[in-house]
């Protein structure tokens, strides 16, 4: 693993910018894994205010909750059409669908999915409990596109973005581990003291399937940008 150590959450946004810019650059961006959350969004900021054209390129999310539609405002869908897709046009934007009524059928499409579009670049935020998607501690690092209950601590974090905590669903659809490491390189992002155990735990602990983010250290070519409060147990 590879670790860039930045001040604050706007020059991450801005050191991320620039290793999305180069291999698009390169011509070797043809999907673009993406992430939601608070963590990704200077990094977005970057990309709006950029020249840079991503018309040929796909995009594919990383998880979506379940039981909310595209055009809820609490959806990630509509995250990331606000943060990113209204202002940058992509090829073709991949999600996966929170109001399948198959979800299994949806698992399997989603597969397909990531099966047809290779990932050039994977970006991760991190959950508190080094969950990364909705990959939460105990998940299979050989697990693909699955149903996820989502821990009590992921609602309760969670909860700051909806008016009350009953509102956050309990399960999401999640780009698998096995997935996710299959991207040619993983760009995680984290800022603040709230995440300091998980990127400890991380980079520093054993791998193992109780923190999920720990089987980034066998990716060939995975790069943390975290600042540093974020940094400050390592
Ligand atoms: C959610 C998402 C994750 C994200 C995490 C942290 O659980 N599924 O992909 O990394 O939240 O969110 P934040 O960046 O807001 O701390």
């Amino acid at each position: 693993m590879k670790i860039i150590i930045v001040k604050d959450q706007v020059e991450g946004g801005k050191e991320a910018f620039k290793l999305v810019k180069e291999t698009l650059d390169s011509g070797n961006l043809k999907t673009f894994g993406l992430a939601t959350g608070s963590t990704p969004i200077s990094l977005y900021e970057e990309l709006v205010a950029s020249d840079l054209d991503f018309t040929s390129v796909n995009s594919v999310n990383l998880d979506e909750y379940i039981g909310l539609s595209a055009d809820n405002d609490q959806s990630y869908h509509y995250f990331m059409k606000e943060h990113l897709f209204d202002q940058k046009p992509f090829k073709h934007n991949n999600l996966p669908n929170g109001l399948a009524q198959n979800l299994a059928e949806e698992c399997a499409r989603y597969d397909e999915v990531i099966a047809n579009n290779p990932i050039d670049i994977q970006i991760l935020g991190i959950g508190e409990n080094a969950h990364i998607g909705f990959n939460e501690p105990g998940a299979s690092f050989e697990g693909t596109t699955g149903i996820v209950d989502l821990t009590e601590s992921t609602i309760k974090a969670n909860s700051r973005n909806f008016e009350k905590i009953e509102d956050v669903p309990t399960r999401a659809i999640s780009m698998g581990i096995k997935s996710i490491m299959s991207s040619r390189q993983i760009i995680l992002l984290a800022y603040g003291e709230k995440k300091a155990q998980a990127i400890y735990n991380t980079v520093k602990g054993p791998i193992s399937e109780e923190v999920p983010a720990s089987i980034l250290q066998n990716h060939e070519d995975a790069i943390l940008i975290i600042d540093e409060a974020a940094a400050s147990l390592i």
